[in-house]
């Protein structure tokens, strides 16, 4: 095994000899640019450390690897048409740097390609690859659709909040790391350990995004801090000030969800206001550490060799203390 660092620059290298432009231009550039515009590269680097775990070469699943970073950068492009988003990754979006339509073919394109990268394993390896992905990128679209249906209602439950986020986020941090265990051909059983490993982590990440989408630093989030207020996401932050509020607090909540002025600023403070005296922004945080519990309590069901084990709980822990 190697250290999580050495992942994530073995995949750079790896997608740096990708990226020759082809045409057409306003079709392509949009995928080399948002592909790019770095991220973390956390589900490649799942995929890798996830083949390695199991005991095959991560150069054998480079190209599942590739896969799974295409499509989220599909989803991010299609995602921030969805919620409106000026900003990602400290740069213009696709469709404000273009135009929409430009984001919604280059998105579609990118989802093609991911699938195409199965086409380097052999058949069997091929099979259950494109399986698992088809049924995760399904779960991605309704997970997507139950989050911009919550936007517009205002009965959203907590358990309907986890099942969204679980779909739009978890799913694909969890296939990230089975694709390694399918590279890998590890056992059935093991494989889907680190798929539940990875939907414990991938809900805690998913409730920390949307801390952070409310209390990140403007200069290192690299997205709209208060993005998600703009839109009146259902967010953790939300719901558990609706939760935990007094009728006061509840009420000044839903009327500045309620409101949509130009200059947003005043939303903002105010949500976050109540985020904080709610005690909903503590609690937030407390429901990062449990999800993120969960995920280890699952790893050691693994029973992995201590220097594996530690590697995984690692990345997890990094995770949890991220402020991108
Ligand atoms: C953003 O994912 C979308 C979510 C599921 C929250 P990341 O936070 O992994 O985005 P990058 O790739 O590092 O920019
Ligand atoms: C993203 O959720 C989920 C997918 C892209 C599928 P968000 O809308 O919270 O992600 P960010 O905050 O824009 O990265
Ligand atoms: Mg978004
Ligand atoms: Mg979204
Ligand atoms: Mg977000």
């Amino acid at each position: 095994m190697h250290s999580i660092e050495f992942y994530r620059n073995a995949f750079l290298e790896y997608l740096s000899g990708k990226m020759a432009p082809k045409e057409p231009k306003n079709l392509y550039a949009p995928v080399s640019y948002i592909m790019g515009l770095g991220g973390k590269r956390l589900r490649p680097v799942l995929t890798l450390l996830s083949t390695e775990v199991f005991g095959a070469s991560y150069k054998q699943a480079l190209d599942a690897a590739l896969s799974v970073e295409v499509f989220h950068n599909f989803s991010l492009v299609h995602d921030d048409i969805m919620d409106g988003a000026p900003l990602r990754r400290g740069k213009e979006t696709v469709h404000k740097k273009w135009d929409v339509n430009t984001g919604i073919l280059s998105g579609d394109v990118m989802l093609i390609q991911a699938y195409q990268l199965f086409e380097n394993y052999e058949a069997e390896t091929f099979r259950a690859l494109a399986e698992l992905f088809s049924t995760t990128a399904i779960k991605v679209c309704e997970g997507q659709q139950y989050d911009v249906d919550f936007e517009t209602r205002d009965d959203v439950t907590i358990p309907e909040y986890l099942k969204m986020i679980e779909y739009k986020t978890a799913v694909l941090v969890a296939a990230a790391l089975q694709m390694g265990g399918i590279v890998a051909k590890a056992p059935r059983k093991a494989q889907e350990r680190i798929f539940e490993f990875g939907l414990h982590l991938g809900l805690a990440f998913q409730i920390q995004d949307d801390y952070l989408d409310a209390f990140g630093d403007p200069l290192t989030f690299g997205k709209q801090v208060g993005g998600d207020i703009i839109e009146n996401k259902k967010t953790y932050l939300y719901l558990t000030a609706m939760e935990q509020g007094t009728e006061e607090q509840k009420k000044t909540l839903a009327h500045l969800f309620s409101i949509q002025p130009a200059d947003a600023t005043e939303k903002i403070n105010g949500v976050k206001d109540v985020f904080l005296e709610t005690g909903a922004a503590k609690e937030t945080q407390n429901a990062i550490a449990e999800h993120t519990q969960k995920a280890f309590n699952v790893l050691a069901k693994l029973q992995l060799p201590p220097e594996k084990h530690a590697i995984l709980q690692g990345f997890g822990e990094q995770l949890m203390r991220r402020q991108a």
